[in-house]
């Protein structure tokens, strides 16, 4: 089962500052979620598959919610992005990078970004093609400090912060040349999610999408 690609990793990360880390379990969220997060600017759409009802919530976006692009996250193996293509996801997030989901995701025609926190994990990514790279969890594997680093010897390479970035931190990040996008639960509280309160969740995403790149 291949994707048809529609978008590339680097779309992914230039269409709005930040990518929505979502855990849903319910899927009865997965529609007025995904229409809170469009109505408020944010299109590529992650969810985490840390939950029993992810695969499905994907599905169903993928259906029902044309306007969004429904993404896996938490991929941590060549069977999650298998079933995570099957769903319809049309990119893949991972929280660090093995060789076999690589493979797996260039197979699909998934694309991927793939989680990485130090050089040698850069270098293998870079190695199997990959130059647009989640760094997770970046507030506590180093920063700001880590990314500017990077910048000397991975030049290339686009990043994804995510882990400990807020609307607070946010700028800091976003202001580095080797920054596309940051990611980040909190414009999808978990207790916003469980309330259903949607329009908590525009307003959410409107005031990330405000934020200067
Ligand atoms: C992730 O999986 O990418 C992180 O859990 C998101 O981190 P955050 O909750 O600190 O935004």
């Amino acid at each position: 089962m291949a994707v048809t690609p529609s978008i590339s990793a680097a779309e992914v990360m230039r269409d709005a500052p930040v990518i929505p880390v979502i855990v849903l379990h319910d899927t009865k969220d997965a529609v007025p979620l995904a229409r809170a997060l469009v109505a408020g600017g944010i299109r590529m759409l992650e969810v985490t598959l840390r939950t029993r009802e992810a695969l499905e919530c994907i599905e169903i976006i993928a259906k029902e919610v044309p306007e969004a692009v429904a993404g896996a996250g938490t991929i941590r193996s060549a069977a999650d992005a298998q079933a995570s293509a099957l769903a319809g996801a049309k990119f893949g997030v991972s929280p660090g990078y093995t060789r076999s989901v690589g493979k797996a995701c260039h197979d699909l025609g998934l694309p991927l970004l793939p989680g990485v926190a130090t050089g040698s994990e850069i270098m293998m990514a870079q190695e199997d093609g990959f130059t647009e790279l989640k760094f997770f969890p970046a507030v506590q594997a180093g920063g700001l400090a880590m990314l500017k680093a990077w910048q000397g010897p991975f030049g290339e390479v686009k990043f994804c912060p995510t882990g400990g970035v807020h609307l607070g931190n946010a700028p800091e990040f976003l202001a580095l040349p080797n920054v596309a996008c940051v990611g980040g639960s909190w414009i999808v509280p978990v207790e916003a999610i469980a309330a259903g309160d949607w329009s908590r969740i525009e307003t959410l995403a409107r005031e990330a999408c405000q934020l200067a790149r």
